[in-house]
């Protein structure tokens, strides 16, 4: 199947994958045989984004309200994080895509955070497809640490209060230096933020679709970016 025709493509796609779960229930196998199979599905997606030239792209993949899930549910995610990156770097680096994680990367087990920051130094060269994944990541929590952040410096005297500006927080979260994501993307029907990029998705288009994660490919893909190329993105003008 060729690449259909759109007046607009977004610069960046945000998606919360979301739905590994029912996906695994209506399949009758374990929750974990739903995440390995919502593996496939981001693969699908890194593909399509190259397809259609699309430079950013970010997955919510873990949050920080996450690891509240069954120690076996977090276990078996991290297991499959290590494994998704391990096994797909050689693709990523024959793909020409750049890796870079957002989030409390410190709290991933140590083994998955050596592997995510030797994929990251791996890739940090390649300008195909920026990849952001959004590994324990929290938006609270990321503007909590910006705001932290922002008044060290103000304490030593780096930093004038009344010189802080929009530029100063959005340099200062896990995000500083991206552009903000023009479309959302939600899986299973969810209508709700759930906590994902509160700052950066102030005027991004949101679609949900019914579609579970492990379900979600190129039809799917494709509907939102014809949703989006339809949408007037007016940003509060007339
Ligand atoms: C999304 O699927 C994956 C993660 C949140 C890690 P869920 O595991 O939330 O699936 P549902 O929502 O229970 O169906
Ligand atoms: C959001 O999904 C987080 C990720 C997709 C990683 P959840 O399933 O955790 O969100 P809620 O619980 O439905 O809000
Ligand atoms: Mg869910």
């Amino acid at each position: 199947m060729g690449k259909i025709h759109l007046e607009k493509i977004p610069r960046h796609v945000a998606i919360i994958m979301d739905g590994n779960g029912r996906w695994a229930d209506t399949h009758g196998v374990t929750r974990r045989a739903g995440h390995t199979e919502g593996a496939r599905s981001v693969q699908r997606c890194v593909d399509l984004c190259l397809e259609y030239g699309i430079p950013w792209m970010t997955l919510y993949a873990f949050s920080t309200e996450n690891w509240k899930r069954p120690l076996s549910e977090v276990s078996a995610l991290m297991v499959l994080l290590n494994r998704f990156l391990k096994q797909r770097l050689s693709e990523m680096m024959a793909k020409n895509v750049r890796l870079l994680p957002i989030g409390e990367i410190h709290r991933l087990p140590q083994r998955c955070r050596k592997t995510l920051l030797s994929a990251v130094e791996r890739t940090s060269g390649n300008a195909g497809l920026n990849l952001v994944l959004a590994l324990s990541y929290g938006s609270r929590q990321e503007i909590t640490d910006a705001v932290r952040g922002i008044a060290e410096r103000v304490a030593a005297g780096e930093l004038r209060p009344e010189a802080i500006t929009e530029k100063t927080v959005g340099e200062a979260l896990y995000t500083g230096g991206m552009p903000d994501p023009d479309l959302m993307i939600r899986t299973s029907g969810e209508r709700r933020l759930s906590n994902f990029l509160l700052w950066q998705l102030s005027y991004a288009e949101i679609h949900v679709t019914e579609c579970l994660w492990p379900d979600f490919g190129r039809e799917q893909f494709e509907a939102a970016l014809r949703d989006y190329a339809s949408r007037k993105r007016r940003f509060g003008k007339r």
